[in-house]
């Protein structure tokens, strides 16, 4: 098969990664890629939310099947498009991933069918949402209802918080249209963990559990990231608890989509919080996670491709359940300073060729690009660094001790990352 990868991340350069290990794949794009991912694939100069331009590259290149990373261009109909002309695509289509782009769709859909989730208003004035949080006491959460690429929810602690995040939504619009609808929900104390699952639409096919580490600085302080490490699987998460997510939130959100008209074929992503034993929705997103699936893929032992292409036809019911590797694999993301507000750019990165033959750890890149065979920095997150263990402190062990090859100037990481796991076994 001619396989396109559409987006530049992390999360792009392991499913890059992976799918080349498929014995059906003859050739593989990405659009636009990475440093990285260019030692692997032909990256191709078109952004991935430049949907006319992709959808006429597949034509042109007689592309088989097309694999979606980020939400913006499912968000901009990429999957109904590619559809139209014939095109194998590989997640939701816009109005299913409304799941993830509308917060307030998303809430809708979990109150109407019993999905649990933290108690919530909607409010679509300034005034109103002021007075609203005049008479609530901290802490609470204040929402944009669209896409704002991670930096839409605020933990509110202090009441005056919350006077400046409704004057930048509904004033400043920093966000846009994105912040012209605004949910206020309850603040839910607990550990989170990713869930995500395949679906076609009908039934799920769930992978392994992980855990995001989004602040910037460690002990989850400091502001909302795109996420700065994660590991999998999540060891306090029980097979009694992993079975009431699949069903009473998995299972029924796909279920509830359905009754609604709308089949969800893709990967959903649940962003749970464990509360009291018992399981709450703080997001779901349309698609992988990042950089969660880069720890999840190479734990990953079964074939990507016939799952992905499974769930574009709408049939995953012949898929046997995924197989994967014992251990574990935490991945630690590290940044370029001034992320995530100003991230510097163009610094040279050194030190990876001593991590090219080590058979437990793989850098996925991020923000990279390549010139003249050197790689530099080119964004916010700029590298992953993964590794593998037989249990989590190896796996933590592993991955620092690679960080300490990498150099670039004004990189920084979080040092805790598996922490949480680690304490959960003790
Ligand atoms: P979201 O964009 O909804 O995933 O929220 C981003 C992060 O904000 C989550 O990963 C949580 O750490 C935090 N958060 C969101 N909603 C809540 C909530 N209701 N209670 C506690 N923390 C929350
Ligand atoms: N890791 C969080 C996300 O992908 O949205």
């Amino acid at each position: 098969m001619r396989v396109l990868v559409v987006g530049g991340g992390g999360r792009e350069h392991s499913i890059v990664w992976k799918l080349l290990q498929s014995k059906n794949v003859s050739k593989i794009f990405c659009a636009p890629g990475n440093g990285g991912i260019s030692d692997l694939a032909e990256c191709v100069p078109i952004e991935a939310d430049d949907v006319f331009r992709i959808v006429e590259f597949s034509k042109k290149e007689k592309i088989d099947f097309v694999c979606i990373g980020p939400e913006n261009p499912l968000a901009n109909g990429i999957v109904d498009e590619l559809s139209k002309n014939g095109i194998l695509a590989f997640g939701p289509s816009e109005k299913a991933a409304k799941i993830e782009t509308s917060k307030v769709f998303a809430k809708k859909i979990m109150t109407k069918y019993k999905i649990r989730t933290a108690q919530y208003e909607v409010f679509e004035n300034f005034e109103e949402a002021l007075n609203y949080v005049n008479g609530k006491e901290p802490p609470f959460v204040i929402k944009a209802d669209g896409l704002c690429g991670g930096k839409g929810s605020y933990v509110i602690r202090k009441r005056e918080d919350a006077y400046s995040v409704l004057e930048d939504l509904f004033v400043k619009k920093v966000h846009g249209k994105a912040g012209e609808r605004v949910i206020i929900e309850e603040y839910l104390h607990g550990q989170e963990v990713s869930y995500l699952v395949f679906s076609d639409g009908k039934s799920i096919l769930p992978l392994i559990t992980s855990q995001d580490h989004k602040t910037l600085f460690e002990n989850d302080t400091g502001p909302n990231t795109g996420g700065m490490g994660a590991y999998a699987p999540v060891p306090f998460v029980s097979d009694e608890m992993e079975g009431l997510v699949k069903e009473s939130i998995m299972s029924r959100a796909i279920e509830a989509l359905r009754k609604e008209g709308v089949e969800y074929r893709g990967i959903l992503y649940g962003g749970i919080i464990l509360v009291g034993g018992l399981p709450y929705v703080l997001e779901f997103n349309a698609r992988f996670g990042d950089p969660e699936t880069q720890a999840i893929l190479v734990q990953m032992d079964s074939d990507l491709l016939p799952i992905m292409v499974s769930c574009a036809e709408g049939n995953i019911k012949g898929v046997t359940p995924i197989q994967w590797k014992k251990g574990f694999a935490v991945c630690v993301v590290i940044a370029s300073r001034g992320y995530p507000e100003r991230p510097e750019k163009g610094k040279l990165i050194e030190g990876l060729e001593n991590l090219k033959d080590e058979s437990d750890i793989v850098v996925f890149h991020a923000g990279t690009k390549k010139v003249d065979g050197k790689y530099y920095t080119a964004g916010g997150r700029v590298l992953n660094v993964v590794a593998r263990g037989e249990d989590i402190n190896e796996a933590i062990e592993k991955a620092y001790s690679a960080i300490e090859m990498i150099r670039f100037e004004g990189m920084h990481f979080r040092r805790d990352i598996g922490r949480k796991a680690q304490m959960a076994k003790m």
